[in-house]
């Protein structure tokens, strides 16, 4: 009796990707069956880039792609590329066993599904790149500022992972709002063949925005960091919001809170009213946590 896999293929080189991408296009069958045209899938497939030490955030990422494409790939590296020297790539959490149960869970990945968890050198085969992608000006600021050249690495081994996996679409989560900004721009500049999609954050009931460093959190922690999202519930004028989601961050350390054009990231003048980004970043006990949401700008 032969058992049918019901689990993603789990593969870690390139060789393999490759064996199981070719595997992807001749049987990743059209899920559009019996489907209302509002959740056909239009494309064919859909990757979904991670660090691993997966949550909610990133499953509803998955189940996002699945909306979106007839197979998925997900891809689970570390990439040593946008972490500082003085930054957390040691003790980030790594547990693959754990992601690839959560991936194969009810309604997730499936057998036309990949999982592709590369090592450091199947992604850099000649060490650290030379040539590299440059994030420009949108680079330069907020999350530039505090981890200089972070967002350069996030979109040399993006672009490395979109040429890799040849997905139609690429989701992102709206949390790392300008990772987001930054790689649409990189895909519109550098004409990359790739639909992205961004997806909302997820929250715990009580506000806090799910992420992977959430886990370093003591529960006294957990209680300051809560004020991230109360900041971004804040209303008024440019100058109001801005005053007033620092206030709610006083038990924090604040690194930057910033109301932005959400294509630019430039900071909206004081006059400005409208549609705006509010980011903000603290860090909380030894953790660096970040949070975004859309803000109506008053009068
Ligand atoms: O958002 C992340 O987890 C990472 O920055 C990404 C996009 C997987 C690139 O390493």
């Amino acid at each position: 009796m032969t058992t049918q896999t019901t689990t993603p293929a789990l593969v870690h080189t390139r060789e393999e990707l490759d064996a199981a991408l070719a595997v992807q296009d001749v049987q990743a069958v059209p899920r559009t069956e019996g489907r209302s045209a509002h959740t056909a899938r239009p494309h064919r497939r859909a990757v979904v880039m991670t660090m691993g030490a997966l949550h909610a955030g990133h499953l509803s990422l998955v189940d996002r792609a699945r909306e979106l494409a007839d197979a998925v790939v997900v891809t689970i590296f570390i990439n040593p590329l946008q972490f500082s020297p003085s930054e957390d790539l040691a003790r980030y959490p790594r547990d693959l066993q754990r992601d690839v149960a959560l991936l194969s869970g009810p309604g997730l990945l499936g057998p036309d599904d990949i999982v592709f968890a590369p090592g450091p050198q199947v992604v850099y085969p000649d060490g650290d790149p030379i040539v590299r992608v440059s994030a420009g000006s949108i680079g330069d600021v907020l999350e530039g500022v505090s981890r200089p050249g972070h967002l350069d690495g996030v979109l040399t081994v993006v672009l490395k992972l979109l040429h890799l996996t040849r997905p139609d679409v690429a989701v992102f989560g709206a949390k790392d709002a300008q990772q987001l900004a930054a790689v649409r721009r990189m895909v519109r500049d550098l004409d990359v063949p790739v639909t992205v999609v961004g997806a909302p954050t997820v929250r715990d009931q009580d506000g806090i925005a799910l992420s992977s460093r959430n886990a370093y959190l003591s529960d006294d922690e957990h209680r300051r960091a809560l004020s991230l999202s109360r900041a971004l519930r804040v209303t008024g004028t440019a100058d109001q919001i801005r005053a007033a989601a620092r206030r709610e961050l006083q038990e924090t350390d604040v690194d930057y809170v910033a109301l932005v054009d959400p294509a630019t990231f430039t900071e909206v003048p004081a006059g400005f009213v409208g549609e705006a980004l509010l980011l903000v970043a603290a860090t909380v006990g030894s953790t660096r946590l970040i949070d975004n949401a859309v803000v109506e700008v008053r009068a």
